[in-house]
């Protein structure tokens, strides 16, 4: 696929999205707790919600990434997922997905699972676009962007796309430096 002639990037914060419904009995297992599909289809959606907040450009989902199931979600509770894009590559943005089991009636929530999606923006002619760059605003982004850049270098591994033996973050330079917030952007 062909990159287009690219624009200046923007360079913008990535705001975390958040989406809610209910565990209903046909999205449980034999053991009533949220069949995992189901799980993951709820992430892809949040995350795609979350990347086109970001770059409002229209994208597919690539790769669905390690996908941690900590704790279940039981049928009844209140299901909700905060996503984020953590790292923009070229093309392609890596999302974060928490998501988090609430009792309705007693309002305690737990963090149940965790994972990551990349999205890759394409125009409908199917060719690359290329997508804003992340701001870093604080500590926990950029924890979060070194973990994004990490699976952006599995992926190109994965891909033939780069060597395994490429020197990853933090200990080694980026091959994308984080862009931090300056003190005008912050005002
Ligand atoms: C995702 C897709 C557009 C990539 O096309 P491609 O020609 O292989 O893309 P390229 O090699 O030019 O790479 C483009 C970007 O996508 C990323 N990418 C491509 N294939 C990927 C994969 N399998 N997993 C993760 N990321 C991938 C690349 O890392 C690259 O990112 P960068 O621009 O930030 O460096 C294409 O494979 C596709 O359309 N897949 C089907 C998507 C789909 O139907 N999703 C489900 C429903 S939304």
């Amino acid at each position: 696929m062909k990159m287009n002639d690219l624009p200046e990037r923007p360079t913008l914060v990535a705001p975390e999205i958040t989406m809610a419904d209910i565990v209903l009995p046909h999205q449980t297992n034999s053991y009533r707790t949220m069949f995992g599909g189901d799980a993951m289809a709820f992430m892809d959606k949040a995350a795609a919600i979350a990347a086109l907040r970001f770059c409002r450009l229209p994208i597919v989902t690539a790769s669905s990434e390690h996908i941690d199931f900590r704790t279940p979600v039981h049928e009844g509770e209140i299901i909700e997922a905060l996503a984020r894009v953590i790292y923009a590559g070229h093309s392609s943005l890596v999302v974060r997905v928490h998501i988090y089991g609430e009792n309705p009636l007693e309002g305690r929530r737990r963090l149940c699972t965790t994972g990551y999606f990349n999205m890759v923006a394409v125009s409908a002619d199917r060719q690359r676009l290329a997508v804003p760059q992340v701001l870093i605003t604080d500590e926990a982004s950029r924890e979060e962007w070194l973990t994004g850049e990490r699976i952006h270098i599995a992926i190109q591994v994965r891909r033939g796309r780069r060597g395994a033996a490429t020197p990853m973050s933090p200990a080694h330079p980026h091959p994308i430096e984080p862009i931090l917030e300056t003190e005008s952007q912050r005002d």
